[in-house]
């Protein structure tokens, strides 16, 4: 069993306030928070001083890929590397994806990927895709829900030709997502827009990297969040809308919340930080490493999402760490739609967000708390075992250093992946330990990690969103008109 660990002179930061208080973990759970924690620690408990330190719950990335085999590679971060990464930069559970191929059954995809997963080194889950329809698939989703604790299903609205989802497969599934009380979420882009851009970009002759964003502008992204959220108003089901890139998106999300709807919108960090001219790198190799769907954005649309994040309009932030290789990145040197899409991030989310959101004034700790961990933890009902710093929580916390800096670098990364897309940047505010299941993972660019000490985390259907919603729908149910007989 792990050591007792006591932590002693830390402010705990949670998403609802900030105070001085010392934590005690025992057995991989939080025992104690606060005044007497100190005299419960049982004799031998290990002490972790963090005087003039943030602790702070563990990042959650509820949106990564590790080990996903995609447009004909295969990322290189594994479910091992990329939590040990992740670790390394506070990160101490991802939500990752199970992503069927069409016509494969989805509890098949799922097994596999379970297999693929058992080596992680944090606590992981799954979010599953919907790629196909069938009486099959509608009774798959059941047994995800009813017996393997998964609470969510993904819908690629892009990808024409390979994980596409058409409207008949959005709508049956939404609804057979309310039926389970599990999260409907999509990646919003209309696919059959891309892929005519696509066709007409490389007819002109425009096949480098430059051609990617250009085939997915703004508007492709903010009429597939529209219609993934009117669908999803009509059937009165909430939806998550992950990697929120633009500002129309945005916009879209805030409307329908302002109408009443439950939507929820992901920011990547990397859209928070970085603009579209990265495509037009005269290295292929360097722009490459930069496609990505959605694209990085003109600039104007990485303040519209802090705004989204300040306002409450979106929720979490998320990496989709989705690590391809310069050879991996070269299949598609002659044809950009070729090149994997895919970038990193776990190791740096927490720190840039802190750097750029924190140290800017934009948030206060606990916002951050709440983008990068709470959030994500409610939506997907995992809480207050994760997101927050509380007796019987999980031991998963972060000592946070918000004087220590950094320079971020491929060269000094963890993750496998050979690029770094914050290369350069200096942030001040980084993790001194990363703390998993009660034991010191992480401390001061020490990383001790096995394979396979992460677990599968399941996570309950019907979060509170869901009886709401219920309740609702009792009280607003249609009614028939009674006629006399004639
Ligand atoms: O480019 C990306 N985002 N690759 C991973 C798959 C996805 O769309 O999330
Ligand atoms: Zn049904
Ligand atoms: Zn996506
Ligand atoms: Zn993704």
């Amino acid at each position: 069993m792990t050591q007792a660990l006591l932590i002693r002179g830390g402010t705990v930061v949670n998403a609802d306030r900030a105070e001085r208080a010392d934590v005690l973990c025992v057995a991989g759970r939080i025992a104690a928070v606060g005044a007497g924690a100190a005299a419960q620690a049982p004799a031998g408990a290990a002490v972790l001083d963090a005087s003039g330190q943030y602790l702070l719950p563990g990042g959650i990335d509820p949106h990564t890929h590790m080990q996903l085999p995609f447009m004909g590679a295969t990322t290189m971060d594994d479910f091992f590397t990329g939590t040990a990464a992740g670790l390394a930069g506070g990160t101490t559970s991802i939500i990752d994806f199970v992503i069927p191929d069409p016509q494969e059954p989805l509890l098949d995809a799922y097994r596999k990927w379970r297999g693929w997963a058992a080596k992680a080194a944090a606590d992981y889950g799954f979010h599953v895709a919907v790629t196909w329809w069938s009486a099959q698939v509608h009774a798959d989703m059941g047994t995800l829900v009813q017996q393997e604790g998964v609470n969510s299903f993904k819908h690629f609205m892009a990808y024409k030709n390979a994980i596409m989802c058409d409207d008949e497969t959005l709508v049956h599934s939404f609804a057979r997502a309310l039926e389970l009380g599990a999260m409907p979420t999509v990646h919003a882009e209309n696919g059959e827009l891309v892929f005519l851009l696509q066709q007409q970009l490389l007819q002109r002759g425009i096949t480098g990297p430059e051609g990617h964003p250009l085939s997915r502008p703004p508007t492709v992204e903010a009429e597939a969040a529209q219609r993934a959220i009117a669908i999803a108003d009509v059937l009165g089901v909430p939806i998550y809308v992950v990697h929120v890139s633009c500002a129309e998106s945005a916009e879209a999300i805030a409307r329908a919340r302002a109408r009443g709807q439950r939507v929820y919108g992901e920011v990547l960090a990397g859209h928070l930080l970085i603009d579209d001219s990265v495509y037009r790198h005269p290295d292929f190799a360097t722009a490459a490493a930069h496609v990505m769907s959605p694209p990085f954005r003109p600039r104007g649309h990485q303040e519209a999402l802090w705004r989204g994040l300040q306002s409450g309009q979106l929720h979490t932030t998320a990496t989709d760490h989705c690590t391809f290789c310069a050879a991996q990145k070269a299949q598609g040197r002659e044809d950009f739609t070729r090149i994997p899409n895919g970038t990193g991030g776990i190791e740096e989310r927490m720190a840039v967000i802190w750097d750029a959101g924190v140290n800017t004034g934009r948030l206060t700790p606990s916002e951050f708390v709440a983008i990068t961990s709470a959030n994500a933890a409610r939506l997907f009902n995992i809480y207050p075992r994760k997101g927050c710093i509380a007796v019987g929580a999980d031991a998963d916390l972060v000592l946070w250093d918000p004087e220590g800096h950094k320079t971020l670098s491929a060269r000094t990364q963890f993750s496998k992946g050979d690029f770094n897309i914050f290369e350069g940047r200096s942030v001040r505010g980084i993790p001194s330990h990363t703390i998993s299941q009660g034991e010191i993972v992480y401390a001061q660019g020490d990383l001790r990690v096995e394979p396979g000490r992460g677990r599968y985390v399941p996570r309950p259907a019907f979060s509170p969103d869901f009886q709401a919603l219920q309740r609702r729908a009792e009280l607003l149910a249609p009614t028939p008109v009674q006629r006399q007989k004639v």
